[in-house]
């Protein structure tokens, strides 16, 4: 079976292609490298040992999307490829809804043409909004995002329930992935940001190597154990694992429109997490409690059983671990895929 990997050379798209090759699948990677070096496809053949054909084109571009459909016969489309910076996207907000829309509307148009109508799409915890109590279930109200980025991922879930609808020939799976952190063992690939980290890991671990004198916890006063924030962190491989289940299941089951959150269902703090890192770093992290960071909420954590009751999946990574391998792929590759 051959799956499509769209923005198959960004971070969770390079760690998922390692393991859709571990496990047995061809794949086919579309990628316009925005935001990522080929590089780190050069890196997942060598992990996995495999060869697999890449297509440097944009989404958007039908011809250059008729023209892979029309050269691999693909089963299924794992949908990666956009825009996911929060802070960008209330700047540009048009660059993100035409990237982040336009290119699923266009990938969709192209799929149905080629009869190939089996999708996973990248959505995220976002869509549950402000207002839902943690822990997260599937079927709580979505919506009342805080920014354009998040509300792609929430129209993007619409879109796609209502093209299952027009045509029940469609197969969905939306997969709401929680904060994603960690990397390939090897430390051969790894989140690349651009510029300075919004995200807390990667801004960790810039701290440690140098990049950046200190770490601003943002708020100690939320109502949590210890003040600061509690999210759902996840290892990177884990996700990539829920998606060889989702793929898994997509092929071989009935059409339907799937929701499923990838999380660990645990809530670690800011400071839980400083302290996991050091522990794996060997040193301590300088840093600053300062003022909240506005659209941040106390506490976001999944309620992770659907996933394992319908895809037999569950997070395997302890917080640990993550550290200990964010820390890898940051001290081994200091300047990302340049080293
Ligand atoms: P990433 O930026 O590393 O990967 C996205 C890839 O898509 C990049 O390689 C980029 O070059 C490519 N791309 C962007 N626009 C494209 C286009 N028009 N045509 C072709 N390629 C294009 O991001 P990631 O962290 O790997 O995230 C992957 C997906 O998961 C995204 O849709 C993101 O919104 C979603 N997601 C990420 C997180 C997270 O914390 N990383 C959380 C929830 C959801
Ligand atoms: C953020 C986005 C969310 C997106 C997700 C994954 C916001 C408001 N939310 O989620 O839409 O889906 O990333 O890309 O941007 N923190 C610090 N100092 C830092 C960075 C973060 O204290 O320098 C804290 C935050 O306040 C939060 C936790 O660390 O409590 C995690 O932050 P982050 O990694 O940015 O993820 P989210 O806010 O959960």
């Amino acid at each position: 079976m051959t799956i499509l990997v769209t923005g198959g050379a960004g971070y969770i798209g390079s760690h998922t292609c390692v393991e859709l090759l571990n496990a047995g699948y061809e794949i086919v990677v579309v990628d316009n490298l925005y935001n990522a070096s080929v590089k780190s496809l050069d890196r997942v053949k060598e992990l996995a040992n495999k060869d697999f054909p890449f297509y440097e084109a944009d989404i958007r571009d039908k011809d250059a999307m008729r023209k892979i459909f029309a050269e691999n016969k693909i089963d299924a489309v794992i949908h990666f490829a956009g825009l996911k910076a929060v802070g960008e996207s209330t700047r540009k907000p048009l660059e993100y809804y035409d990237n982040n829309i336009g290119g699923t509307l266009a990938l969709c148009e192209v799929m149905r043409e080629a009869g190939c109508k089996k999708i996973v799409f990248s959505s995220s915890a976002t869509v549950y909004g402000m207002n839902n109590i943690s822990p997260l279930k599937e079927d709580m109200k979505t919506g009342g995002t805080t920014n354009p980025y998040g509300t792609t991922k929430y129209m993007i879930e619409i879109i796609l329930e209502d093209l299952q609808k027009a045509d029940p020939e469609w197969s969905v799976t939306l997969l709401r992935y929680f904060n994603p952190i960690g990397a390939h063992k090897s430390g051969r690939i790894g989140e690349n940001p651009n510029g300075i980290p919004n995200n807390l890991m990667p801004y960790i671990t810039q701290v440690a190597i140098g990049k950046l004198p200190f770490l601003s916890v943002y708020g100690n006063d939320y109502d949590t154990p210890d003040g600061t924030g509690a999210r759902d962190y996840i290892h990177v491989v884990d996700l990539a694992l829920g998606h060889v289940k989702a793929v898994e299941k997509i092929l071989s089951s009935e059409s339907a429109v799937n929701i499923y959150n990838l999380g660990t269902g645990i809530g670690y703090s800011v400071l839980d997490i400083i302290k996991a890192f050091n522990k794996a770093y060997g040193k301590e992290i300088p840093y600053k409690i300062v003022e909240r960071r506005p659209g941040d909420i106390a506490t976001c954590y999944a309620d992770a059983s659907k996933a394992y009751d319908e895809l037999g999946w569950k997070a395997e990574r302890d917080i640990e671990e993550m550290c200990e391998d964010s820390w890898r792929w940051q001290s081994q590759n200091p300047n990302g895929f340049d080293d």
